[in-house]
């Protein structure tokens, strides 16, 4: 089910022709090695070897491109003018529904939401349109892992791309207008993803989440960022309210990481604004905390703060691919409503909901670290140590008025209204 052909196949030699591919190398001057590159990886050979594959096989370089699906922006422009044409050629081979669907079952369900098991896919063919506010995406990475559910997570790229397209197109259609969807994904895939999305969604931000995941690979940089694409229905997303974070402070000494020198003063109590890249994700490694062996099974700090910044208390949060469940264990916990589904076992799930006060003392943990520039345990630490807080510089600024009176405040460059009332303390959960 390739959308496009590779190489050996667009000139019509099969892969595993050995001597077809050795006189196309001899003829072309280009090393087998290199042909056989082009083919696995589905790349358009590079301008001077295309110009010599075309020459041998006499394949116009057009009709190459198309053979390979490798349409530069000239090429699908020229397909545009031509639309009605090739409609009218094309139109009987459009892709039909799949006859082999299976009913998602029922398997849970709670005040806010329920459980399918079955694929993500027939449940999202049977949902309306346009009826989830936020959609949360963690697929298998085609990385060849055994799944508890025995899935195949060893597609030719081509297949799982086109698999992916799919389940993300049906994501799309059933996200209300100015609604949110995350995708998590290694930064390999994302890259391909977001330039599908790019036609359909609006582009919000690759957010890298900084989890070292592989060991090193000679000749390789070390990877060590996950790739989180936001997007939204439309031209804005109807909720955004992102977390803010503390400061960062050294664990030993307490004093701040960074230098801020005369300008602490006009810090924001709440806290400093979340950026596109996540320093604070703690990989879920440890077996205390994991709830499922050998799958990957995300932190609920993460998918707290997806939920926080881009959903409101009440709206539906969906999530196609259940693993451990953390995406629905988070949305139960925030009080938003739910719909899941896993392929295989959701026994997992399952227990997981059974002891939700474990996880309800970590998420609290977790919200009780945001939204202000220093924590409670790191004030106390630092007041003692006799370093600024964000009372100590409040105190200091309206000292400084008294004193010197109205005129010179602007000179001083002190912020002396620093409004405290008005402190969203979203970590409390409600
Ligand atoms: C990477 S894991 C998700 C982990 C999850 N985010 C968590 O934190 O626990 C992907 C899961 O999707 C499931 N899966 C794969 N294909 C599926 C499909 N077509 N429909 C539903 N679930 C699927 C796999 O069995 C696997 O458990």
């Amino acid at each position: 089910m390739s959308v496009a052909y590779p190489l050996f196949q667009a000139i019509g030699i099969k892969s595993d022709d050995s001597v077809a591919i050795k006189q196309l190398a001899s003829k072309t001057g280009i090393s087998v090695e290199r042909l056989r590159y082009y083919d696995k990886n589905r790349i358009l050979p590079s301008d001077t070897d295309l110009d010599k594959i075309c020459s041998v096989t006499n394949i116009p370089r057009l009709k190459l491109k198309l053979l390979m699906g490798c349409l530069d922006r000239k090429t699908i422009a020229a397909i545009q003018n031509k639309a009605e044409e090739i409609y009218e050629i094309i139109k009987t081979d459009s892709p039909s529904l799949p006859a082999d669907t299976t009913t998602p079952r029922l398997m849970f369900k709670t005040d806010y939401g329920q459980l399918y098991q079955g694929n993500c896919l027939d449940l999202m063919r049977d949902m309306e349109a346009e009826t989830v506010d936020l959609v949360f995406a963690d697929p298998p990475f085609n990385l060849s892992k055994n799944y508890p559910s025995g899935i195949d997570d060893n597609l030719n790229k081509s297949d799982y791309l086109e698999w992916c397209e799919a389940w993300l197109n049906e994501c799309i259609r059933i996200l209300k207008p100015a609604g949110s969807l995350f995708l998590w994904n290694l930064p390999k895939w994302n890259s391909h993803l977001s330039g599908f999305l790019n036609h359909r969604l609006t582009f919000r931000h690759w957010i890298s989440v900084d989890i070292k995941y592989r060991f090193t690979i000679a000749g390789r940089l070390y990877p060590s960022h996950y790739s989180l694409l936001y997007y939204c229905k439309g031209e804005k997303p109807k909720t955004f309210h992102p977390d803010r974070l503390p400061l960062e402070i050294c664990s030993h000494c307490y004093r701040e990481l960074r230098d801020y020198g005369g300008y602490k003063h006009k810090m924001n109590p709440r806290g400093v604004n979340l950026t596109d890249v996540w320093y604070d994700i703690p990989p879920v490694r440890h077996k205390r905390y994991k709830q499922r062996e050998g799958a990957n099974e995300l932190s609920i700090k993460l998918i707290d703060r997806i939920i926080e910044m881009a959903s409101d208390q009440g709206d539906i949060v969906f999530d196609p691919f259940g693993g451990a469940g953390t995406t629905y264990v988070v949305a139960e916990m925030k009080h938003r409503r739910w719909l899941g589904i896993e392929i295989g076992s959701v026994d997992d799930i399952l227990s997981r909901f059974q002891k939700l006060d474990q996880e309800r003392d970590y998420l609290q943990q977790i919200r009780e670290g945001y939204n202000c520039l220093f924590t409670n345990k790191t004030v106390k630490v630092r007041r003692e140590k006799g370093l600024w807080t964000s009372e100590s510089v409040r105190e200091k600024a309206q000292m400084c008025v008294k004193t010197q009176g109205k005129g010179k405040k602007k000179a001083l460059g002190i912020q002396t209204e620093l409004d405290f009332s008005g402190i969203n303390n979203r970590s409390k959960l409600t």
